[in-house]
């Protein structure tokens, strides 16, 4: 099992469903997994540009469209693929254990502590 200092168990990963985003609570951030060719993804789930989440939206391709006002992000990199923001999403490491799902506390890139 990964060190419980640097990930939170989140869910079965029987439940994660292939195009579909999954909100869950760390410390105080929103963030979500997502489901893109059958490999789970974990990032921050609120807009950058304003405040949406983006859980709300839609999945195509590999690209996170924001439910208010369409921005885009790669759900690998969280790099922004649509204006208007312009800020990328955080992007969270998962782990997979014992068919369980953990991700990481810190971000993997995008963390807004580097900024
Ligand atoms: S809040 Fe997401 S694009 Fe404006």
């Amino acid at each position: 099992m990964p060190d419980p200092n640097e990930y939170v168990e989140v869910m079965p990963e029987s439940m994660v469903e292939e195009g579909e985003m999954y909100p869950f609570d760390l410390d105080d951030e929103q963030l979500m997994l997502a489901k893109v060719d059958g490999k789970i993804h974990a990032l921050h789930g609120i807009c950058t540009h304003e405040y949406a989440e983006l859980w709300d939206g839609d999945i195509e391709d590999d690209v996170i469209w924001c439910p208010l006002h369409s921005s885009g992000f790669n759900v690998e990199t969280g790099e922004v693929t649509n204006f208007p923001a312009v800020v990328p999403l955080p992007v969270y490491d998962v782990q997979i254990e014992d068919g369980t799902v953990f991700v990481s506390k810190k971000p993997i890139r995008n963390d807004p502590d580097d900024r």
